[in-house]
């Protein structure tokens, strides 16, 4: 596991996906522009290995090996050695375009560069590039370190062998990982925007709270988190994108109309767990639900 990767945003899936990539032995360059998300990146990246390493998951030299494979970066351009390039940061594509349109002129011409976008096309984002055979979907699933599906993304002009690399890549890194097209939110989150929009829906008929309809899909559904915690563990600001993203590409289908409940706590800040507020609270002392 010699090829250098790159991780660009250091946020809940950066972090993740650095932490795999460091455990398998890669040495792995964690760049985000955020002011301090780097270090906090590294930090939570050590205590994830630390806990893990507890849990006896993994072995204490093992924990210590992946740290010692962790760099930060403070520029792009420190990036330029690296052979995969996994982007995770916001999801907005133009933010993505100019990304990789930056990242085009750093890397070597044989670096592949993926998107762990949840729902952007591929294909759009590679529409922008010099050579759009080299960028390939590579997307994880929330916690990266515990979900083993990651969707292997194949725009319509990515190179086969770029292509099949992130699914070897992804298959030497303990994952399962599964081919799919370049369709609006790929299989898991065209599959899931349903579970979330009716969950949305029952609330604003106020049939219930979100703590009794997600305990009901526990419960009784056999789902593994109910609607409203799975949002929180995500990010409203994320979901809402995604949400916003299939609706768009879907030529504003009604099914995927974005939630103005969920538009409200995007608005207020109250992204779920990363800011410690969302459908619950998150923190040590008791504040009542806003919704
Ligand atoms: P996040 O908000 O936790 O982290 C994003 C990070 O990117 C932030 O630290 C931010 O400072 C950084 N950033 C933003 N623009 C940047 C730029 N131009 N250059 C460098 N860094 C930049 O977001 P999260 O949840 O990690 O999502 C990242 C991507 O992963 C999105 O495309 C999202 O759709 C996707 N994703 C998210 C999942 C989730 O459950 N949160 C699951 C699977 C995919």
């Amino acid at each position: 596991m010699d090829t250098t990767v790159a991780v660009v945003g250091g946020g809940t899936m950066g972090a993740g996906i650095a932490q795999v990539a460091a455990t398998a032995g890669h040495p792995v360059l964690i760049y985000d522009s955020g002011e301090g998300a780097c270090a906090r990146a590294i930090a939570s990246i050590r205590l994830g290995l630390d806990r893990l390493a507890s849990r006896g998951k993994i072995t204490r030299e093992q924990a210590e090996k992946a740290n010692d494979c962790l760099a930060p970066a403070t520029s792009l351009r420190e990036l330029a050695c690296a052979g995969l390039v996994i982007e995770a940061i916001v999801e907005q594509l133009p933010a993505k375009q100019e990304l990789f349109g930056k990242l085009e002129d750093i890397v070597s011409p044989e670096c592949i560069l993926a998107s762990n976008t949840s729902s952007i096309s591929i294909t759009r984002i590679a529409a922008s590039l010099r050579h759009p055979q080299r960028l390939v979907g590579m997307h994880f699933f929330n916690p990266v370190p515990q979900m083993e599906l990651v969707e292997v993304i194949r725009g319509l002009a990515s190179d086969a062998a770029a292509v099949q690399c992130v699914h070897d890549t992804a298959l030497a890194w303990g994952k399962t990982p599964v081919f799919a097209s370049s369709t609006p939110g790929f299989i898991v989150n065209r599959l899931a925007r349903p579970y979330y929009a009716e969950g949305l829906r029952v609330l604003n008929e106020r049939a219930s709270r979100p703590a009794t309809i997600d305990a009901v899909m526990r419960e009784s559904g056999g789902f593994r988190m109910g609607p409203f915690e799975l949002m929180d563990l995500i990010g409203h600001d994320v979901n809402f994108a995604v949400t916003q993203s299939v609706f768009q590409a879907c030529f504003n289908d009604p099914r995927f109309t974005p939630s103005l409940i969920q538009q409200e706590l995007v608005h207020a800040g109250y992204l779920g767990r990363k800011t410690g507020r969302g459908f619950y609270h998150h923190g040590p002392e008791h504040v009542p639900p806003p919704i």
